[in-house]
C-alpha cells in the first residue's frame, strides 16, 4: 500500500506530509479529528463521522475547510491512491497557523487526512477471547464529547492500564462511575439489557456506541443509558468495549475481578456478529 497524505488539497507521501510548526494543533492542540473504518475499500458509517465532525467543528467555532460532499470525495481520492482495503482513515482539521497567541482570529483551518492498514479482520480473534481493562481516575476536561486532539489524559491513562496488563483503561470519577474508556465507550449487561454512560460532556458520543444501540434495538435487547459503577461492573454479567477500531469486544477483566465465567458472553457475542453483518452490509466486507 503506497502512504500517500492529503495536506490542504494536496498528496504527498506520507514521510515527508507537513505542516507549519505555528499551526495551532501543535502549539494548543486547537483541532478536532475523525477515525473512520475503511473495509473492502469503502467507508463504514461515514454520515455518522461527518456529522461529529460538523458538530466538533462548529462547537470550537473552527470553520469547516471543506463541506461534507467535497470532504466525502477527498477521503475516498485518498483512500483509492493508497489502494486502501482494510483501514483507518484519520482525519484532523485544525485553527490553522498563525503567530502562536492564545486569543486567535478566524484563522483558514488545516486539513490533513492520513489512511494506514488497519487488521479489522484481527479484532475477531480479540472478540472471541475478550480483553482486560483497568480503572484510571478520570482526569479529562469539561468536554469529552467533542473530539479533540487533546488526549494527553487519555494516552497516560491507557500508558497506566497497559502496565497493569489492561488492553484499556476505563475512566473512573471520585463517585467510583465510569464514563467511557481511553479510545472506547464502556458497557456492561445485567440481567440481559445493556447499561452505558448516557450521552452529555463527559463521554464521546462514539459511532460504534450509536450503532449497537441500533443493533440491540433491532434485536429487541433493551438498553439503558445511565452511568454505571465499577462495582457494578464487578458484579455484572458480561461486560464490553466498543469503537471503530473495537467493533463489540468483550471485557471479560476488570482490574483484576472476572467478569461472569471469564468468557465474553453470549449478549456480547450476539451484539459482536451483529455489528459483522452491518459492516458487510454497508462495505461487503466479511472477515475471513
Ligand atoms: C474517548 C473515546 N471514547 C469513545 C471512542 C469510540 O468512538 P467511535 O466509536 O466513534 O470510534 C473513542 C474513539 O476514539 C474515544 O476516543
Amino acid at each position: 500500500m503506497p502512504r500517500l497524505a492529503y495536506v490542504d488539497g494536496r498528496h504527498v507521501p506520507l514521510a515527508d506530509a507537513s505542516v507549519s510548526v505555528e499551526d495551532r494543533g501543535f502549539q494548543f492542540a486547537d483541532a478536532v479529528y475523525e477515525v473512520c473504518a475503511v473495509a473492502n475499500g469503502r467507508l463504514f458509517d461515514w454520515d455518522l463521522h461527518a456529522a461529529r465532525l460538523t458538530r466538533n467543528l462548529s462547537a470550537l467555532g473552527i470553520a469547516a475547510p471543506l463541506g461534507t460532499a467535497a470532504l466525502l470525495v477527498q477521503a475516498r481520492r485518498l483512500i483509492a491512491a493508497n489502494r486502501a482495503r482494510e483501514a483507518l482513515l484519520y482525519i484532523q482539521v485544525t485553527r490553522g497557523a498563525g503567530r502562536r497567541d492564545h486569543g486567535f482570529r478566524p484563522d483558514r483551518p488545516t486539513l490533513v487526512m492520513t489512511v494506514r492498514p488497519f487488521d479489522l479482520a484481527g479484532r475477531v480473534g480479540m472478540q472471541a477471547k475478550g480483553v482486560a481493562v483497568a480503572s484510571v481516575n478520570d482526569q479529562r476536561w469539561g468536554r469529552c464529547d467533542i473530539k479533540t486532539v487533546g488526549l494527553l489524559p487519555n494516552v497516560l491513562a491507557k500508558a497506566s492500564a497497559k502496565a497493569a496488563g489492561g488492553f484499556e483503561a476505563w475512566l473512573v470519577d471520585d463517585a467510583g462511575t465510569v464514563a467511557e474508556g481511553a479510545s472506547t465507550n464502556a458497557w456492561i449487561v445485567r440481567g440481559g439489557r445493556l447499561i452505558t454512560h448516557p450521552l452529555s460532556a463527559r463521554i464521546l458520543p462514539g459511532v460504534m456506541r450509536a450503532g449497537v444501540i441500533r443493533l440491540a434495538r433491532d434485536l429487541q435487547i433493551g438498553v439503558d443509558e445511565r452511568p454505571f459503577t465499577l462495582a457494578e461492573a464487578f458484579a455484572a454479567d458480561e461486560a464490553f468495549l466498543t469503537a471503530t477500531t473495537a467493533p463489540v469486544i468483550g471485557v471479560v477483566r476488570v482490574d483484576g475481578h472476572t467478569i461472569g465465567d471469564g468468557n465474553p458472553g453470549p449478549v456480547t457475542r450476539k451484539l459482536g456478529e451483529a455489528m459483522w453483518a452491518e459492516i458487510a452490509r454497508q462495505t461487503g466486507f466479511r472477515p475471513a
